[in-house]
């Protein structure tokens, strides 16, 4: 009989959860739909990259501690049930309330009395409460809880456990049993009500992409007055504690900041002028860049070079890159695009990046890996994230 289920088990954030805490000791079923994900873990693989995962599957496989499955009949002994399937919204900026519901209908036959259901997803506020009228209306007895995953893809393994983990039930014993169960990562439990923590967690993704969103704006405003903004942000940051955490420019994309700020909006009736502002300077600035690039070039006789299309360093994560929206840009006003990647292998149009650096006329950083800072290129390299230390204007 195995301590918990993961629904959603072998995902981004799931698997490298599932891991961590079969690794702390505890029995773990990975219940994915996902034949491929599931067949990749139980041969001992990963279906996503996540430095330090890989040593800790193959510990925790060889003593028996987790398994995945496509079958969800397991989830019945398991005393915890953890959902964290993916929370998207839909191509119009909306959420889908429904999701995290649905994952838990799916398995409701599975669902028994004293179980601890555990909703990890990044959720609109107010799906905890539909949760708990779902299980009620099932007549289960089951605890329901609210703790937030929190963790940056790339640093899970880590983050795990260093991270404080922010724990929600209605019920004392709900919370004591969600504290417990999270006490095998770190001691440090925040405790919040469910909506406290619903928000809590769209709040710190939506304050992470509007600060990266400050700085790509004034990233724009010194480029268009034909300064560095590198060198205007190393001069305010200088000692000067107050301003040492700004961020600065590059693309911020990924699965989750943009997601969250518009899960947030459409909470607060779409009233959200900084969220959505946001929205327009990060989303805008590729376009920005290309804009720039005209200005200064025949694009219409050149060829791009795209160097990295992962949504962030170090990363094999394509999902809302803005890479691709360079990409889907530059094909339109460019002879050709050429795009490369260490890391992503999802993508059949990637190209090595040597043939890049042979062909193309202009090359422009589109995710800063770190391999990429020892280019040694004759031709012009756009590089908001200063990878290559020779400043940032476009
Ligand atoms: N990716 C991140 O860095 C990150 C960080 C913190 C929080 N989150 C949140 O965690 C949640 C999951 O994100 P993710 O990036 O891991 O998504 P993901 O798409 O990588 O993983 C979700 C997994 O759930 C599986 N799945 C979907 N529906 C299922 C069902 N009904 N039954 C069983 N399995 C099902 C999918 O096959 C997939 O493997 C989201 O709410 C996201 O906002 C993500």
């Amino acid at each position: 009989m195995l301590d918990v289920a993961i629904v959603g088990g072998c995902g981004h954030v799931g698997l490298p959860l599932g891991i961590a805490l079969a690794d702390s000791g505890l029995g773990v079923l990975l219940y994915d739909l996902d034949r491929k994900a599931v067949d990749c873990v139980n041969a001992g693989n990963l279906p996503n990259a996540e430095p330090g995962a890989a040593e800790a599957l193959a510990r925790v496989r060889s003593e028996g501690r987790l398994e995945a499955s496509t079958d969800p009949s397991g989830i019945s002994g398991c005393g915890a049930v953890i959902v964290v399937v993916g929370t998207p919204i839909d191509e119009h900026g909306n959420p889908d309330v429904e999701a995290v519901p649905r994952s838990v209908s799916s398995i409701a036959a599975e669902l028994r009395d004293g179980q601890l259901l555990v909703l990890r997803s990044t959720v609109y506020p107010g799906v905890t409460a539909m949760v708990e009228r779902l299980v009620e209306r099932l007549g289960k007895a089951i605890d329901v809880a609210f703790c937030p995953e929190r963790i940056a893809e790339g640093r899970a393994m880590s983050e795990l456990h260093e991270l404080p983990q922010v724990v929600s039930s209605r019920s004392a014993r709900g919370r004591a049993r969600a504290a417990e169960l999270f006490g095998h990562l770190t001691n440090d439990v925040v405790h919040l009500e469910p909506e406290e923590a619903e928000l809590a967690k769209l709040f710190t993704n939506t304050w992470r992409y509007i600060r990266f969103a400050i700085a790509n704006q004034f990233y724009m405003i010194a480029n268009d007055f034909g300064l560095d903004f590198e060198r205007v942000r190393a001069a305010i940051r200088h000692n000067y504690p107050r301003a040492a955490d700004l961020p600065g420019a590059g693309f911020a994309a990924g699965p989750c900041l943009l997601k969250d700020t518009m899960q947030l909006a459409a909470f607060n009736n779409n009233l959200f002028t900084l969220g959505h502002a946001a929205m327009m300077v990060n989303e805008g600035l590729p376009l920005y860049l290309v804009s720039r690039l005209e200005r200064r070039y025949e694009l219409a006789n050149m060829t791009v070079g795209l160097l990295g299309m992962a949504f962030k360093a170090e990363s094999d994560d394509i999902r809302s890159s803005l890479a691709y929206k360079m990409n889907r840009i530059l094909r339109f006003k460019s002879r050709e695009v050429l795009c490369t990647d260490p890391y992503v292998t999802s993508d059949p149009h990637l190209v090595p990046l040597k043939s890049v650096l042979e062909r193309a006329d202009l090359l422009v950083i589109t995710a800063p890996h770190a391999s990429y800072a020892d280019l040694r290129v004759s031709v012009p390299v756009v590089d908001v994230w200063n990878l290559l230390g020779r400043g940032v204007r476009v």
